[in-house]
């Protein structure tokens, strides 16, 4: 009886410390290490190297985040970002020397049928005599490319081309790999369709009638023709692709600029970064198993993946495509998204594959989430009733300081628990360090900007309000 109320003799186990330094255990004040590269590679506590980090907006997910991308680039991880619509990373990604590349409405182009390095990384492996490696480096492109073609469709119809156009696509895209010479852009995947070739007629069925053929392929032409023409999508992916994406640095494709009402541009511009990202890191992968460069790790981000979800029925499998590796060695993946609800208000058929990310990402991080959220919540990941009610309290609102006169800091900002499959899950208070702050402020539109106080203001009355300027 005695021996229980001693601190710290009443705490179960330790914290893990492996990985990047998060913050303090909150009971405890224990350090708590996490990041789902170390967990995975050196810790063996996770069987995936990924991370799902779910909660209300403001509470410091992408800042969790960024600790895991700037520790882990420390130890040699390279941090990708694919698409930040804040921005939230651009600072940290610049302060870490990687590149930014600049993408929006009238900024910088996309171009989805650009295999990127897979065309020069096959021919480095046919000289090496990997010839299996070539092939997968291949079809991967050419994968990577028609669900891209698709996706675009499904965001511009609001539903997924059917399967014979489907089917059109992969053997137009197949004709373009043939006989075009270059990086083919939208336009010469029009000309293939308008051209009818032999192979593509087959797959269209048109029975040897150039009619037919015309009739069932006009969807897909007016399609592709919005897409080529800066309609609502705009001209980002129809043109050759101004910035490639490096493999030897960290890397943040900056979409900020693209405005939040714009949800089609923003899915679209999301799933091209994903679709290069990933691409580059297939390739990165195949050199590397060839013997040819350097393993290299990557910490791949996929920030507010819910405006991506939400954009059209059938998006999640194409999510699901753009991020499966071949090869999944040395790739964290760290999605982030706000709630269980956002997923389960898709449409049917999508709701249990986008719960299926939650499930299957080896740790889930939840930060102050509403109770209703609980029963979904815990659907996806075992939470014990006091978990529940922990997270329940990170939501609370931030009480009204009556000195200062403004609101106190949210109770749930940085506060998260990590999960591990049934594991008792670990409460950790992210803190920041000093040289972090300059990087993290993602509120920089709502700072007051520094006025000089009004004359008649008494400089020297000790106002609080004249401090808070200051
Ligand atoms: N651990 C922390 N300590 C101090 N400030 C923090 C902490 N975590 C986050 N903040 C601050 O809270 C604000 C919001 O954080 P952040 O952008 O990471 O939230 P978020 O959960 O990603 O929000 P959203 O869902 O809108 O993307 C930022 O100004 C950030 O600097
Ligand atoms: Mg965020």
């Amino acid at each position: 009886m005695q021996v229980c109320g001693l601190w710290p003799f009443a705490v179960g186990t330790g914290t893990p410390m492996v990985g990047v330094p998060i913050g303090l255990q909150l009971f405890t004040g224990a350090t708590v290490c996490a990041d789902p590269i170390s967990w995975f590679q050196d810790a063996n506590l996770i069987s995936n190297p990924s991370v799902f980090v779910l909660g209300l907006p403001g509470l410091g997910k992408s800042t969790l985040i960024r600790r895991m991308a700037a520790g882990g680039a420390g130890m040699g991880n390279l941090p990708l970002v694919l698409g930040d619509l804040k921005p939230d990373y651009v600072d940290l990604i610049a302060a870490l020397g990687g590149q930014v590349i600049t993408l929006g409405r009238g900024r910088g182009h996309l171009n989805i049928l650009d295999p990127g390095e897979a065309t020069q990384a096959a021919e480095r492996l046919r000289l090496a005599g990997k010839e299996t490696e070539r092939q997968q480096v291949l079809a991967d492109a050419h994968a990577r490319r028609h669900t891209m073609v698709s996706a675009l469709l499904t965001i511009l119809r609001k539903q997924p081309p059917t399967d014979r156009e489907e089917s059109i696509l992969d053997a137009a895209l197949k004709v373009l790999d043939e006989h075009h010479n270059g990086v083919p852009v939208l336009g010469d995947l029009l000309q293939v369709l308008r051209d009818a070739p032999p192979e593509v007629r087959a797959v269209a069925l048109d029975r040897g009638d150039r009619t037919r053929y015309n009739q069932i392929t006009e969807d897909l032409e007016a399609s592709l023709i919005s897409l080529t023409s800066g309609g609502r999508l705009g001209e980002t992916f129809a043109h050759p692709t101004d910035v490639p994406m490096m493999r030897d640095r960290p890397v943040v494709y900056d979409v900020s600029s693209i405005d939040d009402t714009d949800v089609d541009l923003q899915a679209a511009i999301l799933l091209a970064c994903w679709s290069a990202g990933f691409g580059t890191v297939n390739v990165a992968n195949a050199l590397a198993d060839a013997g040819l460069e350097p393993r290299r790790h990557y910490l791949v981000i996929l920030d507010e993946l819910w405006r991506a979800l939400r954009a059209g029925r059938g998006m999640v499998d194409r999510v699901d495509a753009l991020t499966r590796l071949n090869r999944q060695r040395g790739v964290g993946l760290a999605m982030i998204s706000h709630t269980m609800s956002d997923l389960l208000a898709l449409a049917e058929e999508d709701r249990m594959k986008a719960k299926g990310f939650v499930e299957r990402a080896g740790m889930v991080v939840a930060g102050g989430l509403p109770a209703a959220e609980m029963p979904m919540l815990t659907s996806a990941v075992a939470l014990s009733r006091a978990e529940q009610e922990l997270l329940a309290s990170w939501q609370d609102p931030p009480a009204w300081d009556p000195v200062a006169g403004r609101e106190t800091e949210p109770p749930g900002r940085g506060k998260f628990l990590i999960k591990v499959g049934g594991h008792p899950g670990i409460p950790v208070k992210v803190e920041l360090v000093q040289r972090e702050l300059a990087v993290n402020d993602t509120n920089k539109a709502w700072r007051p900007m520094a006025v000089p106080p009004l004359p008649t203001a008494g400089a020297a009355s000790g106002s609080t309000s004249g401090e808070d300027v200051a």
